[in-house]
Parts: C-alpha cells; structure tokens; sequence
C-alpha cells in the first residue's frame, strides 16, 4: 500500500496482528530482504516493513538523506498508520535510522531490534570510503562500485556456495538511482554517533548479527549490548551481513522469541 509523507510516498507492507513492530531495510536493499521471515514475523505481531525514501517502490526525491530525515518518515509513516508505540528494528543503516528515531522520539519505543549495525559515527577511514564511493557513483562507475560492494552483504562462506543470493541483492541495488545511492552514503557518513544514547534506552533491545559480518562484525554487536540496558545478544551462525536473507529460519526465530518476551 501507498502511504504518503507529504511531498513523497513510500511503499509498505502492513500485515498480521498484535505488537505492531516496524522494519527498516539496509543500503542498498529494500523491503524484499524481510520476505523469508515475513510470515514467521506475522503470525506473532502487526509486522510493518517500508521501503525506504529512495528504495523498492517508494518514491525517489532529490535531496537531503540524513539518518535523521529518515528516521523523521518513520515517525511520519507511524503517526499515518495510526501507530503511537511500535517495535522498530533495523538492519545496517536501518539501524542507524532506528537509533536516530530512538534519539527523537523515545517514548514512542516499545522495543528495538538492531541488526547487523554499529552505534558509533563512521571512522576517518570509513568517512575516506563513502567519499570514494560517491565520486566513483558520480562519475559513472556505479556498477563497477556495486559489483564490489554486494558481495559483502553475505558471509564469505555463502558467498561461495550460493552465488544465487548475491545475484539477487545484485538486482535489488541495481535499482536503486544514482541519486539515491550518493545521498545514502552522505547521510550514513554525517551520520553522529549514538553511543551515547544506550544506556538510557531502558526498552527491551534485541541486538542481532550474524556470525561472519565483516561490514558490522559481531564485536559492535557486541558492544551495543553491552551498553544497552535490557539487550539480548544473539549471534546467527553461519551468516554474514544479512541474516534475514541468509539464514531466515534461524533469523526468524530469535525475533519471533524475542517479540514473544515482550508479552511475557
Ligand atoms: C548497509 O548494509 O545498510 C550499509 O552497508 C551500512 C554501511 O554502509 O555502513
């Protein structure tokens, strides 16, 4: 269905009942990598996963991404949904999205789900990457750039045995705009770092990674629930950047239990 935030619309799916929990998909992906776990998901909450501004069939504006102006449709998406306190999880720069929700509108958090992210602001170097990536988008080398860069959405050990999965993150990231990808990386790049913010999120947290991310490995994951007052940590074998793609059974069972916990 077609929600409109103003100026753009974004593409949602909004099925089953109960807790409603909010899903917000990484770069350059859309709200396909939840469909494996969808229907485990629906059977136990209100399950509502956007494609982002810029992503799958929402729409495209120019302009400014910041994590912040995302996390601001997510509010804005909410309030059209009729949602005053939701669930949200986030997967890599979903959840950066999510942390600046958490950062804005706190009280509106039942729980949180973070997985596959970091807390932290990018470092020198990895400020040095989003720059070399853009000037390559910018001068014309988006595919050479995404060929490089899919890969390491899955775990090297996937990576090899499954070279289907990667072509089909392939397909998605091939759609998505120039535009949208250069916005991308300046938001995720500008992005503060909310470290800061976790040890006054006292909600339920679920921290998610799988065992072999090299772009978020398990030690930030680790972190985050440290720092997090109410975490539970959960490490999925065998997958690598993106466990609900990867390993959706496993994936689909640790947030099952955990949205379970939260009536308990
Ligand atoms: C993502 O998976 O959303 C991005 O790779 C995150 C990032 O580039 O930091």
């Amino acid at each position: 269905m077609r929600v409109q935030l103003g100026g753009y619309g974004l593409e949602v799916e909004d099925h089953g009942e109960g807790v409603p929990v909010v899903l917000l998909h990484g770069f350059p992906l859309s709200s396909q990598s939840w469909l494996s776990i969808r229907p485990a998901l629906e059977a136990v909450a209100r399950l509502v996963t956007p494609d982002l501004r810029g992503f799958g069939g929402s729409d495209k504006p120019e302009g400014e991404y910041s994590m912040g102006s995302l996390a601001a449709d997510v509010a804005r998406l909410a309030d059209a949904l009729g949602l005053e306190r939701l669930v949200l999880g986030g997967h890599s720069m979903g959840g950066y999205v999510a942390l600046r929700f958490a950062a804005s509108f706190r009280d509106r958090l039942a729980g949180v789900i973070l997985i596959d992210t970091r807390a932290e602001a990018d470092t020198e170097e990895g400020r040095a990457k989003r720059q070399a990536a853009v000037e390559r988008v910018l001068g014309g080398g988006r595919d050479a750039y995404l060929d490089e860069f899919v890969p390491n959405l899955v775990s090297p050990t996937l990576r090899a045995r499954a070279p289907r999965l990667v072509a089909e993150l392939r397909a998605a990231a091939a759609e998505v705009p120039d535009h949208v990808l250069v916005a991308c990386q300046r938001g995720m790049r500008s992005r503060p770092d909310s470290s800061a913010l976790l040890p006054s999120l006292d909600i339920p947290a679920l921290v998610l990674v799988g065992e072999e991310d090299t772009i978020t490995p398990p030690a930030a994951a680790e972190a985050m629930a440290r720092a997090l007052p109410r975490a539970t940590l959960a490490v999925i074998p065998g997958a690598g950047h993106t466990p609900s793609v990867e390993r959706p059974i496993g994936t689909a069972e640790t947030i099952v239990a955990f949205l379970r916990s939260l009536s308990e």
